[in-house]
Formats: structure tokens, sequence, C-alpha cells
């Protein structure tokens, strides 16, 4: 066996012993718990792929409307020879936008967990941009983790688009800002999707979709656990529930149990009482401003914000340094 693939076992038995380490931890909490990180396995990369197109989807729409139209302000943030260093790079369609309208952007860094689409992603950017160095990295970017060391000579942006700052506790949005700030040091720009506090009934629409994907998708966690870890949830008798808390300013994702059952995870029997539900994800919205506040607290100047015609999304320049 050769040195790399024994590391990579080593790599990914650490990965799913984290995973059932997680997952038992969670669901021994109260309320009951579950990492949204967790999501993207195949399956769940697929699904959100699909939910970023469904018409009640608004912030991807909204988002891809205002990088068409702003990239080349945003591009005129970015120092001649820049590294662009993306934050969970997924499809990487949106830096595609970014690409095009910036040549200042002589290196690409798609950060991203799932190692698959990255290599996907790699060799489709190289083919179709040939000057550009394309240099993924595989990794928990909540975790820190090290750029690669040929960008030593590059400027640097972030790019954090998809509201995904969103899906952090304020808290750890915070240490993100943070930990953005000292990997990408200082004089960087960061760029980053926020999704708007709007009325309830448009972001309840956006997480309970008609055609049932986002179900699916928040679904595919108690199945990622069966598949992985051996468990044996009856998908069945469970149920997607997503609502806006307003003092909170968060929509909150659930899989709430239709009724009282017992269900084995990693040979340990866990409880549920009939509707007790476990908490997959939070999606904060803010406002320009709370956000920009947020921002200035972790070491970042906000520079700039775009916003589509209807205001429900915005895309932020930050620098860094106060
Ligand atoms: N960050 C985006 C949001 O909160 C996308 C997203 C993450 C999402 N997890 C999701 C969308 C679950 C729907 C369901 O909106």
């Amino acid at each position: 066996m050769s040195i790399q693939s024994v590391v990579a076992r080593h790599l990914s038995e650490d990965r799913s012993s984290a995973f059932a380490r997680d997952v038992i931890e969670g669901l021994a909490a109260r309320p009951k718990r579950l990492s949204p990180k967790y999501f993207y396995d195949e399956a769940g990369s697929r699904l959100f792929e699909q939910i970023t197109e469904l018409p009640e989807y608004y912030p991807t729409r909204c988002e891809l409307a205002i990088l068409r139209a702003h990239a080349a302000d945003m591009a005129g943030l970015l120092p001649a020879q820049t590294a662009l260093i993306e934050f969970g790079s997924g499809s990487s369609k949106k830096a595609r936008l970014m690409l095009d309208a910036a040549p200042a952007i002589a290196a690409y860094v798609p950060v991203d967990i799932s190692s698959q689409w990255l290599t996907q992603e790699a060799t489709r950017l190289r083919r179709d941009y040939p000057r550009l160095a394309v240099l993924p990295v595989a990794a928990d970017f909540t975790q820190a983790f090290r750029l690669p060391r040929s960008l030593a000579t590059l400027a640097r942006a972030g790019f954090f688009p998809g509201s995904t700052i969103g899906n952090f506790e304020p808290h750890q949005a915070s240490a993100f800002l943070q930990h953005a700030a000292r990997i990408l040091g200082e004089d960087a720009i960061l760029i980053v999707g926020i999704d708007l506090v709007k009325d309830a009934e448009i972001l309840t629409a956006a997480y309970n979709d008609a055609a049932g994907v986002t179900a699916n998708f928040n679904l595919n966690l108690l199945a990622r656990i069966n598949r992985e870890l051996g468990a044996d949830f009856d998908l069945t008798t469970f149920s997607h529930q997503a609502f806006y808390n307003r003092e909170r300013r968060r929509i909150e994702m659930h899989l709430a149990s239709r009724r009282r059952q017992q269900v084995s995870v990693c040979g340990r029997m866990i409880e549920f009482g009939e509707c007790e539900t476990i908490h997959t994800e939070n999606s904060y919205k803010y406002t320009v401003e709370s956000f920009g506040a947020l921002a200035r607290g972790c070491g970042w100047t906000p520079v700039a914000a775009w916003s589509d015609v209807e205001g429900y999304f915005s895309v932020q320049a930050l620098r860094a340094g106060t």
C-alpha cells in the first residue's frame, strides 16, 4: 500500500470517527442537535444544488444577479496579482463570475470539505482559465488550515458567498471573521454574501419549497447516519420543519419525530418523544448595518455593499484592518 493511500485511509477514519462522535454527542444533548456541516455528502451536495434552483429559494438567484451586475466594481478593489480564496467552494459557479471580471486574479484557491467536488471543479477550471493557478485545498474551513505556500508573493482576497456565514451562530461568525483576517492578512479584501432580514413569509417559503427538496436535503442527514454509522432511523417517521424565529432573526431547521420511538445509533439507543425535534441548522439574517457592525468588531472595515433590486440579499466587501 502506498504512503498516500495509508494517509488517505487514516484521514477518512479520523473523519468518520469525528462524525460518529459529533452525532452521539448531538443526539445526547437537550435539545437534540446535529451539525449542518454533515449535510454535504455526495447525495446532500446534489440536493443542495437543486435547492439553489428552486423558485422559492431566492438567495442564489439574487446573489448571482448582484455578482453579474457588480463583479467589475468588486474586481476594482483587488490589487494586481491577487489570490482569490473561496471558503466552501462547491461548484465554483459564483467564483467564475469574479474570475471573468477580474484579470488581477492570478490564483484561485477553492477550499471545500468535499474533495470529490474539488477535484472535478479544479479540472474544469484549469481547462477554462489556462492562465490561472488553481490550487484546491480539501479542508473544513471552520477549522484552522494552511494556504498553499506558493501564495506567499500574492495579495489575498477571501470570497465567501451563499450566506453560509449566516449558518454560523453569531459568536462562530465572529470567530470565522477573525480567523479569516488572520489567514488572509493585513489589507486583504473579503467579499461575503449576506441574506437580509425581510418578510417572514418570503423567508419561510424559501426553506419550505413545494417540491420538497429542502425536506429531502434535511432528511438526508438521517439517511447518511444510517449509511455511514449503521443507524436505523426510519425516515418516514421524521418530518422537515423550518420556521422564522423573529427575535433571533434566523430560520431554524429541525427534524421532528412523528411519534415516540427509539433509534439505534452506534450501538446506543436514542429516545425520541412525540414531536421532539433535532435542530439541524440556523440561517441568520442580517441588515447591511448589523453585519457591518459585526465585521468591525472582528478586525474588518466595511468598504462597500451591493444589493438586488428587491433588497433581499447583499454582497459586502470588507478590508482587513481597522
Ligand atoms: N447558507 C444558505 C442558507 O442558509 C444555504 C443553505 C445552507 C441552505 N443550508 C441550507 C438552504 C439548508 C436551504 C436549506 O440559506
